[in-house]
C-alpha cells in the first residue's frame, strides 16, 4: 500500500478549501432530494441556525459536565423534552449519544449488566425481529450477548407468538422497532412489551427512525400504534435527533424508564492515578456542537414547527407511494405507518432498477429478503416527487425491456451459483476475493451493482458473502494514490 507523508510545509487556506470543494464534486447531490436516508434537511435557514449553534460550542467538551454546565443543561433539557414527547414521566433518564448505533449499543449493554446484577445471568440472550437494525447485532458482538432473530410475519411486523416460543431462562430483553428500517412498519409493541412484562424481561423500542416523527404523525390524525413509554413494559427507547428531528449529526438519545436502569449503562473508574473517571456512553471526549445544535433546533421549531414539517412529509410520502403503485410492475411493500418504505416488484429485477435510477442521479439502498429498494422520504423530498416518479417510470420501462446486459448478468449469477455448489470451500473464498476486486473495479463499489446483488442472493454460504464485503470495505478504507 502506498503511504502519504505530511506536506513538507503547510498549504494555504484557499488552496485547501479549493481542493476540498473539488473532492466533493463526485459526492451524492442530497440538496435536490436525490439521496434517501443519509441526509435530513429542511432549509438553508435551518442549516444556518444549526451551524451557528454548532460552532458556538465547537471547542467545548462534554466529557466534563462540571466544566461546561451549559452543555449539561442543553442535554438534560433535550432528554426531558424527548421524554415528554414519548410518554415518559419525571422518572425517565437518558443520555445523548453519537447516533442510533451508540444508543442501541448502550441499551444492550445496560440490559446485560442489569440482568447480571438482578438475575445473575451470565449467558444473556436478546430476542428481536429479523428486521431490527443490525446495530443490535453489533452490540451483541461487542458485549457478548446472543441475539436471537425471529422471522417477521407476512406483513413484515414482529411475530409475537414466535417470540414467546423463543424465550429461555437466559432471555434478558425483547426488542421491537417503531418503525423498522427495511419496510417502515411499526412492530406490535404493546403485545411484545406485555410479553416481556409477563416474563420479567426488559423491553426496548428502537424508535431511532420514528421517535421524533410518530408522535407528530399521530397528532395530525393518522393511525399510529402505541410504541413509547405510554405502553406498560417498555423500559427503554432509542430516538435519533439526526434523523426526523433534523438536528446536526451525530446526535441520538437513549432513554430509560428509570435512572436506576440507566446506572447500568454508566462506567466509573475509581482507581486511576488520573483521578475519578466517570463516563455515560461509549465516548470519552464528546463534542459540544451536536448537543448545542439539537437544543437550538428543538426550541426553534417547537411543536408547531414539527407538526408542519411532518404534515408536509406525510403528504409527500403519499405522493411517492401512490406514484410507485401506479407504475406497472412496481409496488410499495407492506403498509407503512410513516414515510419509510420499500419498492418491490414481482416482474422485474429491482437491482437493475436501482442501477438505472443511479444513472439518473438517485441513490436508493438495495435490500434483500425480499429484494427491494429503500425509500426514506423527508422534508428535502417535498420538491422531488414529480422528477423521481418520472425517472422511476422511465427506469422501470427500460428494465422491463429484454437486453443483452441483463442476460449476461443472469448468466454470470447462474454460473457463480453452480460453481459455488461444486467447488471446495477454500476455492470459493478465493474466487469471491477475485470477484470483489472485479466487481469493485479496484476502487470501491462498482457503478452497476445488479450483478453483484444477483451474485449475493445466490450464494449458498453467507460466510463467503461476509468475506466479500470485508474485502470491499478493506478496499474502500485504503489510501490510494
Ligand atoms: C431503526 C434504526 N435503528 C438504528 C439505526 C442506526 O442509526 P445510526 O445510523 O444513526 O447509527 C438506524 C439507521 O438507519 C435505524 O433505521
Amino acid at each position: 500500500m502506498p503511504t502519504l507523508s505530511l506536506p513538507k510545509s503547510g498549504k494555504t487556506k484557499a488552496d485547501i478549501l479549493t481542493s476540498m470543494r473539488h473532492a466533493r464534486d463526485k459526492d451524492a447531490q442530497w440538496q435536490n432530494g436525490k439521496v434517501f436516508g443519509l441526509v435530513y434537511h429542511i432549509s438553508e435557514e435551518i442549516d444556518d441556525l444549526l451551524k451557528e449553534a454548532y460552532t458556538m460550542f465547537f471547542s467545548e467538551n462534554g466529557l466534563n459536565p462540571t466544566a461546561f454546565p451549559s452543555l449539561s443543561k442543553f442535554e438534560n433539557e433535550i432528554i426531558a423534552m424527548a421524554s415528554n414527547l414519548l410518554g415518559g414521566d419525571d422518572k425517565v433518564a437518558g443520555t445523548m449519544t453519537s447516533g442510533g448505533t451508540e444508543s442501541l449499543l448502550m441499551a444492550v449493554k445496560t440490559a446485560r449488566d442489569y440482568a447480571r446484577a438482578k438475575r445473575g445471568i451470565t449467558n444473556p440472550e436478546i430476542i428481536l425481529p429479523s428486521t431490527a437494525h443490525p446495530a443490535l447485532d453489533k452490540a451483541g458482538e461487542y458485549f457478548n450477548v446472543r441475539m436471537i432473530h425471529i422471522p417477521v410475519r407476512d406483513d413484515f411486523r414482529a411475530d409475537v407468538e414466535a417470540t414467546r416460543r423463543a424465550i429461555t431462562p437466559n432471555t434478558i430483553m425483547l426488542v421491537g422497532s417503531a418503525p423498522s428500517y427495511p419496510h417502515g412498519v411499526v412492530d406490535p409493541i404493546r403485545e411484545l412489551a406485555a410479553l416481556a412484562q409477563e416474563h420479567g424481561l426488559l423491553f426496548h423500542t428502537d424508535a431511532c427512525v420514528g421517535g421524533f416523527m410518530l408522535p407528530f404523525v399521530r397528532k395530525l390524525g393518522y393511525p399510529v400504534p402505541d410504541f413509547d413509554f405510554n405502553v406498560p413494559g417498555v423500559t427503554s427507547i432509542s430516538a435519533d435527533l439526526h434523523k426526523y428531528a433534523y438536528a446536526a449529526k451525530p446526535a441520538s438519545l437513549v432513554l430509560y424508564r428509570t435512572s436506576e436502569l440507566r446506572r447500568h449503562q454508566m462506567f466509573v473508574s475509581t482507581d486511576w492515578p488520573g483521578g475519578i473517571y466517570p463516563s455515560a456512553g461509549m465516548a470519552g471526549s464528546r463534542p459540544g456542537g451536536p448537543v448545542a445544535a439539537a437544543w437550538a433546533l428543538l426550541n426553534y421549531l417547537g411543536e408547531d414547527g414539527y407538526l408542519e414539517i411532518t404534515d408536509i412529509v406525510m403528504r409527500t410520502a403519499k405522493i411517492f407511494q401512490d406514484g410507485i403503485n401506479a407504475i406497472p410492475g412496481l409496488k410499495v411493500l407492506s403498509n407503512p405507518e410513516m414515510s419509510v418504505f420499500a419498492i418491490a416488484s414481482d416482474s422485474m429485477d429491482v437491482y437493475e432498477l436501482a442501477d438505472e435510477l443511479a444513472l439518473r442521479g438517485w441513490h436508493l439502498d438495495r435490500q434483500i429478503f425480499p429484494p427491494s429498494l429503500h425509500v426514506t422520504v423527508n422534508y428535502v423530498h417535498a420538491q422531488a416527487g414529480a422528477e423521481f416518479l418520472t425517472d422511476l417510470a422511465n427506469a422501470a420501462e427500460r428494465v422491463s425491456r429484454p437486453g443483452l446486459r441483463k442476460t449476461a448478468t443472469k448468466f454470470l449469477v447462474k454460473a457463480a451459483n453452480l460453481l459455488t455448489r461444486v467447488l471446495p470451500e477454500e476455492t470459493v473464498s478465493n474466487l469471491m476475493n477475485k470477484a470483489s476486486s472485479l466487481l469493485g473495479g479496484g476502487s470501491g463499489l462498482p457503478s452497476r451493482m445488479a450483478p453483484m446483488y444477483g451474485l449475493i442472493g445466490s450464494l449458498p454460504n453467507r460466510g463467503d458473502l461476509k468475506e466479500l464485503v470485508l474485502d470491499l470495505l478493506d478496499n474502500i478504507n485504503t489510501y490510494k494514490e
